[in-house]
């Protein structure tokens, strides 16, 4: 008899965004006719900038000619690419990353899905409350969590994140072996200070614990004193991997192209004593079970950081923050207690009357025809909040604004 594997068995009900766009779909079949707006999944809306579509298609043109033509490219990605990297996202900021602890991939999902394999099943997890459903399930599949009680697994420390503690995640009260900490967060949109962050680097080095540390929504940052990677706090070499993304800094959620930094003074034991460095063991996972990223959007990527591809992408930017400023302001308005999408794409808010996340979710859709996502999903620290992208264009965000501004709740 074949077996299944029983840990998949634990998970709580569908993925998050899988049931948001269930429920909407399901909307739209009986309201033919309304517009609804969606400001639920962050999907981007504004095309890939034209620095990155010329050099997509100068990379396709050598794809089709025999002297140029590439097959497999490198498990960890190109050199061109990583170079840029280093360079750009770090050496710029004054902090030194190689080019060898840079793996590409096809994006910082599958990155922070894939990297607990490397540790043990035993390892203790904890997690932000709300929190990017990812983290969660992935260590569920893998056995990590022992079972649901009331909505919270057994085995998983959860660092509750509300308006009470702005936010901001508390070091744990017992042993984590994995924290996964996002900044600018997703879903609460706020982000965290250096001297926030250096709490946790300090507490993972006395502690021998890896900080899995998400920065997929870094290029959002716009307050100058706010860290945009974990590398800028002295000690996070030896305890963090970061996770970024081409996705939401330059319109690739379709595109596929995502970073990690694998420091290699990055090092666990083993039972015995023994130290292992994560580099080491992520490439041989990657060229195990990867195959890498387009050589054409590696190109795209690396066009990213032209100065024709920085400034094209800055403007973009720019306008998902004004739509962050534009829904803010119209949630106040209409007497909303609304957070984050200063420095982050993501406005988190309080539901009115003291209204359930799915509960609200279910009134946006039907009074406003508006969709975003019930904090609720997020985890149980996330009930009664609701998320709202910025990613829409700005004429439907200001329709949704002005929807949101007119209702009386
Ligand atoms: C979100 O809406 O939280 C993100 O788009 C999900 C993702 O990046 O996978």
């Amino acid at each position: 008899m074949t077996l299944i594997n029983e840990n998949y068995l634990n998970l709580q009900g569908s993925y998050l965004f899988a049931e948001v766009a269930r429920r909407t779909a399901a909307y739209k079949a009986s309201h033919a006719g309304q517009e609804v707006i969606s400001l639920g999944i962050g999907d981007v809306s504004r095309p890939l900038v034209p620095a990155v579509v010329e050099a997509m298609k100068k990379a396709c043109d050598e794809m089709g000619q025999a002297e140029t033509f590439r097959g497999y490219g490198p498990y960890e990605g190109y050199d061109f690419l990583r170079k840029a990297i280093a360079e750009h996202d770090y050496r710029a900021r004054g902090i030194e990353i190689g080019e060898d602890e840079i793996f590409v991939s096809d994006g910082a999902k599958s990155d922070v899905a894939n990297f607990q394999e490397l540790f043990s099943s035993s390892a203790r997890v904890a997690l932000q409350d709300p929190v990017y459903p990812v983290y969660l399930d992935t260590n569920v599949m893998a056995g990590r969590s022992g079972t649901c009680k009331e909505g919270q697994f057994e085995r998983i420390i959860y660092l509750p994140c509300t308006a009470e503690n702005h936010f901001a995640p508390q070091l744990p009260k017992e042993h984590a072996d994995l924290v996964y900490l996002c900044s600018p967060n997703n879903p609460t949109g706020t982000a965290m200070s250096k001297a926030q962050l250096k709490k946790w680097v300090d507490w993972a080095n006395e502690h021998k614990a890896v900080i899995l540390y998400d920065s997929a929504y870094e290029a959002f940052i716009r307050d100058e004193n706010l860290p945009h990677s974990i590398y800028e706090i002295p000690g996070a070499q030896t305890c963090a991997v970061e996770f970024r993304s081409f996705s939401k800094t330059a319109g690739f959620t379709g595109t596929r192209c995502a970073y990690c930094v694998v420091p290699k003074a990055l090092k666990i034991e083993d039972e015995t004593g023994s130290e292992h460095a994560l580099n080491a063991l992520w490439l041989r996972r990657q060229s195990t079970k990867f195959n890498g990223v387009p050589y054409i959007v590696q190109r795209g990527a690396e066009a990213v950081f032209t100065p024709q591809g920085l400034t094209q992408t800055r403007q973009i930017i720019d306008g998902y923050l004004e739509n962050a400023r534009v829904m803010l302001s119209a949630l106040r308005q209409a007497g909303f207690t609304a957070y984050g999408g200063e420095n982050a794409p993501y406005v988190w808010l309080k539901t009115p009357k003291g209204l359930s996340s799915w509960d609200f979710f279910d009134l946006m859709l039907e009074k406003l025809q508006i969709v975003g996502t019930p904090g609720s999903g997020f985890g149980r620290a996330g009930e009664g909040y609701f998320r709202l992208t910025a990613f829409n264009t700005p004429q439907l965000t200001q329709q949704a604004a002005q929807r949101i501004a007119s209702f009386s709740f």
